[in-house]
C-alpha cells in the first residue's frame, strides 16, 4: 500500500469560505481535533495576513506535537519572515510558499514573465530553505499552466530546496483524467521529481474535487490537500473525509492508504460544522445525516436481511453510531414491524394488517414518520380493538 499524506487546510483555505471567521480558541480546538484525526500536516493559517492569524498559527505550532504545522506565505520575504516567526517554536515547522504560474495569472495578476516567475520562486524557496527544515512550493493555478513550463519551474524549485511540490487545481477547472495526466507528465519530465513529495490540491467548482484528487493519486501524487466537510473558497476544497474513505473502501483498486483515524471523522465534521456555522447537507457523502439512512421498503428489507446489500460503509467506521431505517411512504412491512418491536409493542397479525394500512395512509401525507406517530397509531388501534 502506498501511504498518502494528508495536508489539512480547514484553518486556512477552509476559513476562506465566505462568512466564516474562527477565533483563536476555536482554531485551537479544531487543531487539537485534527491532530486526533491523525492528519500529517495542519495548515494553521496565513501568518502575514493579520495579527490574529499570526497568533493562532504560533499557538497551534507550539501546542500540536503529532502533526506537522505549516503556514501560508506568498513568494515575498515579508510573508516568509512572518511564517518563520510564527512557526519556529513548533515540532516540525514547514513553510508553504506559493506563486501563480498560469498565463492568465502571470499576465493579469502578477504582470510577470515566465522567467520572472521562475526567478522569484527560486529566490524565495532558497530564502525559506535557509530557515525551515521543509519547504512546500505551490504553483497556483497549475492546472491551467503550460505543461512544459510547469515541468521547468518544478525542476528549478526542487534544485532550490523545495521538498514538497503542490499542483493546485485552484479554480476547480480540470477534468479527472486531465488532472491525473499532469502528475504523470511531471513524473516523466522533471528529472528530480523522485526527490520530492507531489501534492494534489483540488477545488470543487465543477463538483469534481474528489474525483480529481483520486485521479492525482493514480497519477503519482503522494499528498492530498483539502478540508473537513469540503469547506473553502467559493464551492470549497476537496472534502478529505471523502478521499480518505474512497481510498479505504476501494483499497483493492487504489492500493493506497492514509494514516487517518477514521472513526474520528464524524466528530471532526460536527466540530467544524458547529464552529464555522456551515451546515453539512443531509445527503453529503460520508458524514451527511442521511448517509446511513435507508427509506425505501426494498432497501430496508435488504439491509435488515444483510447490511451489505445497500451499505458499502459501516457507519461505525467513521464514528456514526449506527445506520437508521427512516420510516416514510416508501417503507415496507419488514421495517415497520422492526420499529414496532423496538418500541416494545406486540401486535397480532390482524392488528399488524390494519396498522400497516394506516401507517401508509399517514406516511403519504408526511415527510417522515416519527416514533410518536407510530405510538399514536398503535395506541389508537389497541383502544379500538
Ligand atoms: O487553491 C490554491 O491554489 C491555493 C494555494 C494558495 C495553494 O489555495
Ligand atoms: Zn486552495
Amino acid at each position: 500500500m502506498r501511504k498518502i499524506n494528508i495536508f489539512e487546510t480547514t484553518l486556512r483555505d477552509g476559513e476562506q469560505s465566505a462568512g466564516v471567521n474562527l477565533n483563536f480558541t476555536e482554531k485551537l480546538e479544531i487543531a487539537y481535533q485534527l491532530e486526533r484525526l491523525g492528519v500529517d500536516i495542519i495548515e494553521a493559517g496565513f501568518p502575514a495576513a493579520s495579527k490574529g492569524d499570526f497568533n493562532s498559527v504560533q499557538e497551534i505550532a507550539r501546542k500540536i506535537k503529532n502533526s506537522s504545522v505549516t503556514g501560508l506565505a506568498r513568494a515575498v520575504k515579508g510573508d516568509i519572515d512572518a511564517a518563520w516567526d510564527s512557526l519556529r517554536g513548533g515540532a516540525e515547522p514547514r513553510l508553504h510558499t506559493f506563486i501563480a504560474t498560469s498565463p492568465i495569472h502571470r499576465e493579469y495578476k502578477l504582470k510577470m514573465s515566465k522567467q520572472q516567475v521562475i526567478e522569484r520562486s527560486v529566490e524565495m524557496v532558497k530564502y525559506g530553505a535557509a530557515r525551515f527544515p521543509i519547504v512546500q512550493w505551490s504553483a497556483e493555478d497549475a492546472s491551467r499552466t503550460e505543461l512544459d513550463y510547469l515541468a521547468e519551474i518544478v525542476e528549478a524549485v526542487i534544485q532550490a530546496g523545495a521538498k514538497v511540490i503542490n499542483i493546485p487545481d485552484t479554480v476547480g477547472y480540470a477534468a479527472p483524467i486531465e488532472y491525473g495526466n499532469i502528475f504523470r507528465y511531471l513524473r516523466e519530465h522533471v528529472p528530480s521529481i523522485d526527490k520530492v513529495s507531489l501534492s494534489a490540491h483540488c477545488h470543487d467548482d465543477l463538483g469534481m474535487a474528489t474525483a480529481n484528487s483520486l485521479a492525482a493519486i493514480e497519477g503519482g501524487a503522494t499528498q492530498v490537500e483539502g478540508t473537513i466537510n469540503g469547506i473553502g473558497e467559493r464551492a470549497g476544497n476537496v472534502a478529505l473525509e471523502e478521499v480518505a474513505m474512497a481510498l479505504y473502501i476501494r483499497k483493492d483498486f487504489y492500493q493506497a492508504e492514509t494514516g487517518l483515524v477514521l472513526n474520528e471523522i464524524k466528530r471532526t465534521s460536527d466540530l467544524v460544522s458547529r464552529l464555522t456555522g456551515m451546515q453539512v447537507p443531509a445527503n453529503k457523502a460520508i458524514i451527511g445525516a442521511n448517509a446511513y439512512a435507508h427509506e425505501s421498503g426494498i432497501h430496508q428489507d435488504g439491509v435488515l436481511k444483510e447490511k451489505t446489500t445497500y451499505e458499502i460503509i459501516s457507519p461505525e467506521l467513521v464514528g456514526v453510531s449506527s445506520n437508521s431505517l427512516v420510516l416514510g411512504k416508501h417503507s415496507g412491512r419488514h421495517a415497520f414491524k422492526e420499529r414496532l418491536q423496538e418500541l416494545n409493542f406486540t401486535v397480532t397479525d390482524e392488528e399488524m394488517n390494519s396498522l400497516f394500512v394506516q401507517f401508509k395512509e399517514l406516511a403519504d401525507n408526511k415527510k417522515t414518520m416519527t416514533d410518536e406517530d407510530i405510538v399514536a397509531l398503535v395506541l389508537e388501534e389497541k383502544a379500538t380493538d
